[in-house]
């Protein structure tokens, strides 16, 4: 009998791991969005915080020593969730402008009124940093008890070259590992100070704040806010080139509550990832898919801002755009650190299934944030990143919604909760 070797971690008896690893490197799009590439009565040998290799249970006790062990005991197995989107640099609430539009109140009423982004502005530049700080980090360890191992995290909130800086340093002193991806939004909104002036604004998010983001190496993206009354396509352009010649990725907030271009603009700039999309035209669907843009879904948004309109996924999936859902976690416009009830919203919302959800929520996030090849699928090599299930059938994930399914959540190969 062959030695078999060691290895840290053993997770074993899984109805299913769903390794969304296969095929040609890259997103998933088209029919295969839906492509888990399960394995049965799976296993998962984890060793040094990466995957040593992924099989039958059978197989890998043969192979593998663990000086560990989780049983998954008939539950399935996914890939750490990447949640693409995220707004987690805040402070405060906005509890009674949820209940106004509860009430009937739109939030562009809301935001006309003073409220708003704006109001959340004047809140994170009152907060001290330990308190946002404080704040972030609840966030991020709830996401992940829900099984959110890698998020994106935008500034945004601060909206003048001192308060971006200082948020975009406080989302880095939320990470040392990785986990946590940085994006520049200080195209969120025209500040106080600026109002009436949005070509100044944009002037100096393009002349002060991007550059000074760049030199300190405080963020891997820019985004804009492409909206009527915030930033409108040409703005949005000059932003968005203004960041790419300073070595930035791009991502854009595009046609989430008006038509404006932002799906066509995002493909024209090679943008890594197109996000909302509610109102998305049929060109700038075709357009992303020649280009190869990532649309990444925010469902929990429409669900918060009550809209009763969601993306058009499936117009999506049949022109080959690669979907991926978000929490788009703010304290305005979806309040929630919940990755799989996003999904779960997805299902119902966007009319994906579950194995759908699952590479959008996994695979494709993680290639939406440059992170494919370290993060977002199980193969021998990654990042040892994943969750086990308390469901032995995927389709029990969206279906059994508003509960936490993760009943192990293992992060660089430690078991975390
Ligand atoms: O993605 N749309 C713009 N930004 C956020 C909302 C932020 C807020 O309301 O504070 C979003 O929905
Ligand atoms: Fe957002």
């Amino acid at each position: 009998m062959t030695r078999r070797a060691p290895c840290d971690l053993l997770v074993h008896s899984a109805s299913e791991v769903f390794t969304a690893a296969g095929g040609p490197a890259g997103p998933l799009w088209g029919r295969d969005q839906g492509r888990t590439f399960p394995v049965r009565d799976g296993a998962v040998a984890c060793t040094g915080g990466r995957i040593a290799a992924v099989g039958p249970t059978s197989t890998l006790r043969r192979r593998y020593a663990p000086q560990a062990e989780v049983d998954a005991a008939g539950g399935c197995v996914i890939p750490g969730l990447v949640d693409a989107h995220t707004h987690l640099c805040f402070a405060g609430d906005r509890a009674r402008e949820f209940e106004r539009r509860c009430l009937g109140a739109t939030y562009q009423e809301i935001a006309a009124a003073g409220g708003g982004i704006l109001s959340s502005v004047h809140a994170f530049r009152d907060a001290s940093d330990r308190q946002v700080l404080a704040g972030m980090r609840a966030l991020r360890r709830s996401a992940l008890l829900h099984g959110t191992t890698t998020m994106e995290v935008k500034s945004g909130y601060g909206l003048s070259a001192e308060q971006e800086i200082r948020a975009l340093d406080l989302i880095r002193r939320l990470d040392d590992r990785g986990d946590v991806v940085p994006t520049f939004l200080g195209a969120h909104a025209v500040p106080p100070e600026f109002q009436g002036r949005t070509a100044a604004y944009v002037k100096s998010v393009c002349e002060e704040m991007i550059p000074e983001v760049a030199r300190r190496g405080l963020a891997r993206f820019c985004d804009v806010f492409c909206e009527k009354k915030y930033f409108d396509a040409a703005q949005s352009r000059t932003i968005l080139e203004a960041a790419k010649a300073h070595g930035l990725g791009l991502r854009i907030h595009a046609d989430e509550l008006s038509s404006c271009g932002g799906a066509e603009l995002a493909a024209d700039l090679g943008c890594a990832s197109a996000d909302h999309l509610l109102e998305v035209s049929e060109a700038g669907i075709r357009e992303m898919s020649r280009a190869g843009v990532i649309a990444v879904l925010l469902p929990a948004t429409s669900y918060f801002l009550g809209m009763r309109k969601f993306a058009p996924a499936r117009r999506m999936i049949e022109s080959g755009v690669p979907i991926a859902i978000a929490t788009d976690c703010n304290p305005g416009s979806s309040m929630t650190e919940n990755l799989q009830q996003a999904m779960a919203m997805g299902c119902v919302g966007l009319h994906l299934t579950a194995a759908e959800a699952l590479v959008a929520a996994t695979r494709n996030a993680a290639w939406s944030l440059g992170m494919g090849p370290e993060v977002g699928s199980l193969a021998p090599g990654m990042r040892a990143d994943l969750v086990v299930l308390d469901v032995p059938d995927l389709r029990l994930l969206p279906y059994h919604h508003g509960v936490n399914h993760a009943a192990v959540v293992v992060h660089h190969g430690e078991v975390v909760g």
